[in-house]
Protein backbone atom coordinates (compact mmCIF):
# COMPACT_ATOMS: atom_id res chain seq x y z
CA UNK A 1 0.00 0.00 0.00
CA UNK A 2 1.50 3.54 -0.70
CA UNK A 3 2.26 6.07 1.78
CA UNK A 4 1.97 9.52 0.76
CA UNK A 5 3.93 11.81 3.24
CA UNK A 6 5.42 15.47 0.92
CA UNK A 7 4.12 14.08 -2.29
CA UNK A 8 2.81 16.49 -4.25
CA UNK A 9 -0.86 15.94 -5.31
CA UNK A 10 0.32 15.82 -9.08
CA UNK A 11 2.78 12.99 -7.77
CA UNK A 12 0.03 10.91 -6.05
CA UNK A 13 -2.35 10.80 -8.71
CA UNK A 14 0.36 9.97 -11.15
CA UNK A 15 0.99 6.85 -8.65
CA UNK A 16 -2.77 6.07 -8.52
CA UNK A 17 -2.97 6.25 -11.87
CA UNK A 18 -0.19 3.89 -12.28
CA UNK A 19 -0.68 1.33 -9.52
CA UNK A 20 -4.09 0.51 -9.95
CA UNK A 21 -6.02 -1.08 -12.92
CA UNK A 22 -9.39 0.53 -12.03
CA UNK A 23 -11.86 -2.00 -12.83
CA UNK A 24 -15.32 -1.94 -11.88
CA UNK A 25 -15.72 -2.09 -7.88
CA UNK A 26 -11.66 -2.45 -7.51
CA UNK A 27 -10.75 -0.79 -3.45
CA UNK A 28 -7.93 1.38 -3.87
CA UNK A 29 -5.91 2.65 -0.62
CA UNK A 30 -3.65 4.58 0.28
CA UNK A 31 -1.63 6.00 3.58
CA UNK A 32 -1.78 9.76 4.34
CA UNK A 33 -1.57 12.70 7.15
CA UNK A 34 -4.78 12.00 9.52
CA UNK A 35 -6.27 15.64 8.52
CA UNK A 36 -7.62 15.77 12.29
CA UNK A 37 -4.71 16.63 13.79
CA UNK A 38 -4.53 20.14 12.40
CA UNK A 39 -7.10 22.55 12.41
CA UNK A 40 -6.94 26.04 10.32
CA UNK A 41 -4.54 24.72 8.05
CA UNK A 42 -4.94 25.31 3.94
CA UNK A 43 -4.73 22.05 1.55
CA UNK A 44 -0.71 21.81 0.44
CA UNK A 45 0.50 23.29 3.99
CA UNK A 46 3.71 21.44 4.96
CA UNK A 47 3.67 20.15 8.61
CA UNK A 48 6.18 17.73 10.75
CA UNK A 49 5.50 15.16 13.04
CA UNK A 50 8.52 13.88 14.18
CA UNK A 51 10.88 13.21 12.17
CA UNK A 52 8.67 13.76 8.68
CA UNK A 53 7.35 16.07 6.90
CA UNK A 54 3.81 15.81 5.41
CA UNK A 55 1.70 17.89 3.43
CA UNK A 56 -1.79 18.41 4.68
CA UNK A 57 -4.81 17.85 3.40
CA UNK A 58 -8.32 17.86 4.36
CA UNK A 59 -11.09 15.28 3.49
CA UNK A 60 -12.17 17.61 1.35
CA UNK A 61 -9.55 17.10 -0.96
CA UNK A 62 -9.70 13.16 -0.57
CA UNK A 63 -13.59 13.14 -1.69
CA UNK A 64 -12.70 15.81 -5.08
CA UNK A 65 -10.33 13.56 -5.81
CA UNK A 66 -12.39 10.19 -5.56
CA UNK A 67 -15.12 12.01 -7.79
CA UNK A 68 -12.32 13.14 -10.75
CA UNK A 69 -11.77 9.61 -10.54
CA UNK A 70 -15.01 8.32 -10.39
CA UNK A 71 -15.12 6.83 -7.32
CA UNK A 72 -17.08 6.53 -4.35
CA UNK A 73 -14.83 7.47 -1.07
CA UNK A 74 -15.28 4.89 1.26
CA UNK A 75 -14.80 5.40 5.41
CA UNK A 76 -11.61 5.82 6.10
CA UNK A 77 -9.57 4.11 8.87
CA UNK A 78 -7.11 5.53 11.64
CA UNK A 79 -3.74 3.31 10.57
CA UNK A 80 -1.09 4.70 13.51
CA UNK A 81 -1.21 8.16 15.68
CA UNK A 82 -0.40 9.69 12.57
CA UNK A 83 -2.32 8.98 9.87
CA UNK A 84 -5.00 6.86 8.29
CA UNK A 85 -5.87 5.03 5.02
CA UNK A 86 -8.07 7.01 2.34
CA UNK A 87 -10.26 4.44 0.45
CA UNK A 88 -11.85 4.75 -2.66
CA UNK A 89 -14.24 2.47 -4.89
CA UNK A 90 -13.99 2.41 -8.37
CA UNK A 91 -17.90 3.14 -10.21
CA UNK A 92 -19.24 1.09 -12.89
CA UNK A 93 -19.41 3.82 -15.15
CA UNK A 94 -22.28 1.60 -17.14
CA UNK A 95 -24.27 1.87 -14.02
CA UNK A 96 -26.06 5.27 -15.09
CA UNK A 97 -29.60 6.20 -16.48
CA UNK A 98 -27.90 7.88 -18.87
CA UNK A 99 -27.04 5.24 -21.18
CA UNK A 100 -30.42 3.48 -20.24
CA UNK A 101 -32.29 3.31 -23.70
CA UNK A 102 -36.19 3.26 -22.87
CA UNK A 103 -39.13 4.55 -24.57
CA UNK A 104 -38.61 8.68 -24.17
CA UNK A 105 -41.71 9.20 -22.13
CA UNK A 106 -40.84 6.56 -19.64
CA UNK A 107 -36.43 7.30 -19.45
CA UNK A 108 -37.69 8.91 -15.99
CA UNK A 109 -40.70 6.74 -15.09
CA UNK A 110 -40.90 5.29 -12.10
CA UNK A 111 -39.43 1.92 -12.91
CA UNK A 112 -36.10 4.01 -14.04
CA UNK A 113 -32.88 4.40 -12.56
CA UNK A 114 -33.71 8.04 -12.03
CA UNK A 115 -36.76 6.98 -10.21
CA UNK A 116 -33.84 5.97 -7.53
CA UNK A 117 -32.49 9.71 -7.44
CA UNK A 118 -33.79 12.39 -4.47
CA UNK A 119 -32.30 15.68 -5.29
CA UNK A 120 -33.97 17.19 -2.07
CA UNK A 121 -31.54 14.60 -0.34
CA UNK A 122 -28.25 16.23 -1.90
CA UNK A 123 -27.57 19.07 0.49
CA UNK A 124 -26.16 21.25 -2.18
CA UNK A 125 -28.77 21.12 -4.74
CA UNK A 126 -31.84 21.37 -1.76
CA UNK A 127 -29.62 24.48 -0.39
CA UNK A 128 -29.48 25.79 -3.45
CA UNK A 129 -33.15 25.75 -4.54
CA UNK A 130 -34.27 26.03 -1.04
CA UNK A 131 -32.77 30.27 -1.68
CA UNK A 132 -33.89 30.41 -4.99
CA UNK A 133 -37.58 29.45 -3.67
CA UNK A 134 -36.65 31.95 -0.56
CA UNK A 135 -35.35 34.72 -3.95
CA UNK A 136 -38.58 34.52 -5.39
CA UNK A 137 -40.82 34.79 -2.63
CA UNK A 138 -42.59 31.85 -3.14
CA UNK A 139 -45.25 32.08 -0.68
CA UNK A 140 -46.45 35.32 -1.90
CA UNK A 141 -47.36 33.30 -5.54
CA UNK A 142 -50.59 32.69 -6.38
CA UNK A 143 -49.98 30.50 -9.63
CA UNK A 144 -47.33 28.33 -10.25
CA UNK A 145 -46.45 25.94 -13.19
CA UNK A 146 -43.57 23.36 -12.52
CA UNK A 147 -42.38 21.80 -16.58
CA UNK A 148 -40.94 18.37 -16.02
CA UNK A 149 -42.38 17.94 -12.89
CA UNK A 150 -41.52 14.49 -12.72
CA UNK A 151 -42.70 12.59 -9.50
CA UNK A 152 -43.14 16.32 -7.68
CA UNK A 153 -40.36 16.35 -5.41
CA UNK A 154 -40.00 19.63 -6.29
CA UNK A 155 -43.52 20.09 -4.91
CA UNK A 156 -43.06 18.35 -1.76
CA UNK A 157 -40.29 20.55 -1.03
CA UNK A 158 -42.33 23.15 -1.38
CA UNK A 159 -45.42 22.26 0.90
CA UNK A 160 -42.50 21.49 3.60
CA UNK A 161 -40.65 25.01 3.07
CA UNK A 162 -44.13 27.08 2.14
CA UNK A 163 -46.73 27.47 5.64
CA UNK A 164 -48.68 29.09 3.13
CA UNK A 165 -48.86 25.77 0.58
CA UNK A 166 -52.86 25.06 0.49
CA UNK A 167 -53.12 29.01 -0.81
CA UNK A 168 -51.49 28.51 -3.71
CA UNK A 169 -52.49 26.91 -7.10
CA UNK A 170 -49.95 24.29 -8.32
CA UNK A 171 -49.69 23.30 -11.84
CA UNK A 172 -47.04 20.33 -13.01
CA UNK A 173 -46.79 18.83 -16.40
CA UNK A 174 -44.61 15.88 -17.55
CA UNK A 175 -45.15 13.64 -20.18
CA UNK A 176 -43.94 10.79 -18.19
CA UNK A 177 -47.41 8.90 -16.93
CA UNK A 178 -45.68 6.55 -14.47
CA UNK A 179 -44.18 9.19 -12.76
CA UNK A 180 -47.52 11.69 -12.63
CA UNK A 181 -49.26 8.78 -11.20
CA UNK A 182 -46.77 8.64 -8.46
CA UNK A 183 -47.25 12.52 -8.14
CA UNK A 184 -51.11 12.52 -8.02
CA UNK A 185 -51.01 9.89 -5.04
CA UNK A 186 -48.56 11.93 -3.30
CA UNK A 187 -51.15 14.98 -3.50
CA UNK A 188 -54.40 13.30 -3.52
CA UNK A 189 -55.33 15.22 -0.78
CA UNK A 190 -53.77 18.57 -1.83
CA UNK A 191 -57.23 20.20 -4.23
CA UNK A 192 -54.62 23.08 -4.85
CA UNK A 193 -52.43 21.33 -7.18
CA UNK A 194 -53.30 19.93 -10.61
CA UNK A 195 -50.78 17.41 -12.54
CA UNK A 196 -51.10 16.80 -16.18
CA UNK A 197 -49.53 13.74 -18.04
CA UNK A 198 -48.28 16.10 -21.07
CA UNK A 199 -45.97 16.49 -23.69
CA UNK A 200 -44.58 20.68 -23.23
CA UNK A 201 -44.25 20.74 -26.75
CA UNK A 202 -47.81 20.95 -26.76
CA UNK A 203 -48.70 23.13 -23.82
CA UNK A 204 -50.95 25.45 -25.85
CA UNK A 205 -53.62 23.04 -26.37
CA UNK A 206 -53.86 22.85 -22.21
CA UNK A 207 -54.89 26.55 -21.46
CA UNK A 208 -53.33 26.84 -18.32
CA UNK A 209 -53.19 31.21 -17.97
CA UNK A 210 -50.82 32.76 -16.71
CA UNK A 211 -48.52 31.97 -13.59
CA UNK A 212 -46.50 34.11 -11.59
CA UNK A 213 -43.86 31.58 -10.91
CA UNK A 214 -42.35 29.29 -13.80
CA UNK A 215 -40.08 26.70 -12.58
CA UNK A 216 -38.09 23.82 -14.80
CA UNK A 217 -35.58 21.83 -13.24
CA UNK A 218 -33.58 19.54 -15.66
CA UNK A 219 -35.97 19.78 -18.22
CA UNK A 220 -35.87 22.30 -20.92
CA UNK A 221 -32.64 20.88 -22.56
CA UNK A 222 -34.03 17.65 -23.46
CA UNK A 223 -33.61 16.75 -26.86
CA UNK A 224 -37.20 16.68 -27.56
CA UNK A 225 -37.44 19.94 -26.99
CA UNK A 226 -36.12 22.96 -29.02
CA UNK A 227 -34.25 24.75 -26.25
CA UNK A 228 -34.47 28.97 -27.02
CA UNK A 229 -37.86 28.19 -29.10
CA UNK A 230 -39.44 26.65 -25.57
CA UNK A 231 -38.13 28.94 -23.53
CA UNK A 232 -39.55 32.35 -25.01
CA UNK A 233 -43.08 30.58 -25.63
CA UNK A 234 -43.04 29.77 -21.82
CA UNK A 235 -41.73 33.43 -20.76
CA UNK A 236 -44.13 35.61 -23.64
CA UNK A 237 -47.15 33.20 -23.11
CA UNK A 238 -47.05 31.64 -19.50
CA UNK A 239 -45.00 34.30 -17.47
CA UNK A 240 -46.96 37.12 -15.99
CA UNK A 241 -44.44 39.95 -16.49
CA UNK A 242 -43.72 40.69 -12.73
CA UNK A 243 -43.47 36.89 -12.04
CA UNK A 244 -40.53 34.90 -11.15
CA UNK A 245 -38.54 32.13 -12.54
CA UNK A 246 -36.36 29.13 -11.63
CA UNK A 247 -34.74 27.06 -13.94
CA UNK A 248 -32.53 24.66 -13.09
CA UNK A 249 -29.35 23.54 -15.31
CA UNK A 250 -27.56 19.85 -14.49
CA UNK A 251 -24.04 20.30 -13.94
CA UNK A 252 -23.51 16.69 -13.42
CA UNK A 253 -24.31 13.42 -13.78
CA UNK A 254 -25.79 10.23 -11.77
CA UNK A 255 -23.22 7.49 -12.13
CA UNK A 256 -23.74 3.71 -9.89
CA UNK A 257 -25.14 5.55 -6.99
CA UNK A 258 -23.10 9.12 -6.99
CA UNK A 259 -23.43 12.58 -8.51
CA UNK A 260 -20.41 13.54 -10.32
CA UNK A 261 -19.92 17.08 -10.91
CA UNK A 262 -19.57 18.40 -14.76
CA UNK A 263 -22.31 18.61 -17.62
CA UNK A 264 -22.72 15.99 -19.43
CA UNK A 265 -22.25 16.55 -23.20
CA UNK A 266 -23.22 14.56 -26.36
CA UNK A 267 -19.60 14.35 -27.90
CA UNK A 268 -17.64 14.34 -25.11
CA UNK A 269 -16.47 11.48 -22.69
CA UNK A 270 -15.99 13.89 -20.28
CA UNK A 271 -17.71 16.58 -18.36
CA UNK A 272 -18.26 20.01 -20.80
CA UNK A 273 -20.07 23.00 -19.92
CA UNK A 274 -20.43 24.84 -22.73
CA UNK A 275 -24.05 24.19 -23.44
CA UNK A 276 -25.02 24.65 -19.91
CA UNK A 277 -23.56 28.36 -20.15
CA UNK A 278 -24.82 28.91 -23.74
CA UNK A 279 -27.88 28.15 -22.72
CA UNK A 280 -27.98 29.81 -19.11
CA UNK A 281 -26.33 32.80 -20.59
CA UNK A 282 -29.50 33.22 -23.28
CA UNK A 283 -31.85 32.79 -20.74
CA UNK A 284 -30.05 35.27 -18.99
CA UNK A 285 -29.72 38.10 -21.32
CA UNK A 286 -33.24 37.33 -22.56
CA UNK A 287 -35.10 37.88 -19.35
CA UNK A 288 -32.89 40.94 -18.49
CA UNK A 289 -34.62 42.92 -21.12
CA UNK A 290 -37.56 42.21 -20.02
CA UNK A 291 -36.56 43.21 -16.86
CA UNK A 292 -35.82 40.77 -14.59
CA UNK A 293 -33.17 40.68 -12.52
CA UNK A 294 -31.26 37.36 -13.27
CA UNK A 295 -28.90 35.37 -10.89
CA UNK A 296 -26.94 32.19 -11.45
CA UNK A 297 -26.36 29.88 -8.22
CA UNK A 298 -25.56 26.24 -7.31
CA UNK A 299 -23.15 23.77 -7.96
CA UNK A 300 -24.32 20.26 -9.46
CA UNK A 301 -27.18 22.26 -10.75
CA UNK A 302 -26.65 25.75 -11.98
CA UNK A 303 -29.92 27.70 -10.81
CA UNK A 304 -31.34 30.96 -13.10
CA UNK A 305 -33.80 32.49 -10.92
CA UNK A 306 -35.22 35.44 -12.10
CA UNK A 307 -37.46 38.10 -10.48
CA UNK A 308 -39.11 40.92 -11.99
CA UNK A 309 -37.76 44.24 -11.47
CA UNK A 310 -41.41 46.06 -12.13
CA UNK A 311 -42.11 48.67 -9.98
CA UNK A 312 -45.13 46.65 -8.68
CA UNK A 313 -43.40 43.29 -7.82
CA UNK A 314 -40.63 45.75 -5.82
CA UNK A 315 -43.17 46.83 -3.53
CA UNK A 316 -44.79 43.64 -2.37
C1 LIG B 1 -34.24 14.96 -15.92
S1 LIG B 1 -35.94 14.83 -15.54
C2 LIG B 1 -36.11 16.10 -14.32
C3 LIG B 1 -37.26 15.88 -13.42
C4 LIG B 1 -37.34 16.79 -12.20
N1 LIG B 1 -37.62 18.15 -12.58
C5 LIG B 1 -36.05 16.69 -11.47
O1 LIG B 1 -35.20 17.59 -11.61
O2 LIG B 1 -35.85 15.71 -10.72
C6 LIG B 1 -36.73 15.57 -16.93
C7 LIG B 1 -38.23 15.43 -16.84
O3 LIG B 1 -38.81 16.13 -17.93
C8 LIG B 1 -39.78 15.30 -18.55
N2 LIG B 1 -39.88 15.71 -19.97
C9 LIG B 1 -38.89 15.73 -20.89
N3 LIG B 1 -39.38 16.17 -22.07
C10 LIG B 1 -40.69 16.44 -21.88
C11 LIG B 1 -41.74 16.92 -22.72
N4 LIG B 1 -41.53 17.19 -23.99
N5 LIG B 1 -42.95 17.08 -22.17
C12 LIG B 1 -43.20 16.78 -20.88
N6 LIG B 1 -42.26 16.32 -20.04
C13 LIG B 1 -41.01 16.15 -20.54
C14 LIG B 1 -39.28 13.87 -18.34
O4 LIG B 1 -40.30 12.91 -18.42
C15 LIG B 1 -38.66 13.98 -16.95
O5 LIG B 1 -39.59 13.70 -15.93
Amino acid sequence: MNKFTNHSMHEIIGILKKDYDLANKEIIEFEVINPDLFSSKYNGELVCLGDTEYIYRSYKSWVDLSQKMYCKILTPTIFSEETVIIRFEKLNLEDSFHKIKLEKEEKYGTNSTFSLINKNEEPEILLTYLEALKNVKIQTKTRVLNLGINSADEFELIQKYCKNFSDIEFVGIDYCESAIKLAKEKFKESENVSLYSYDINNLQELDLGEFDLIISIGTLQSSNLDFNKIFMNIVQNYLKKDGSMILGFPNSRWIDGEIIYGAKAPNYSFSEMSILFKDAYFCKKYLQQKKFRVTLTGKYYVFLTATSIRKDSLSQ
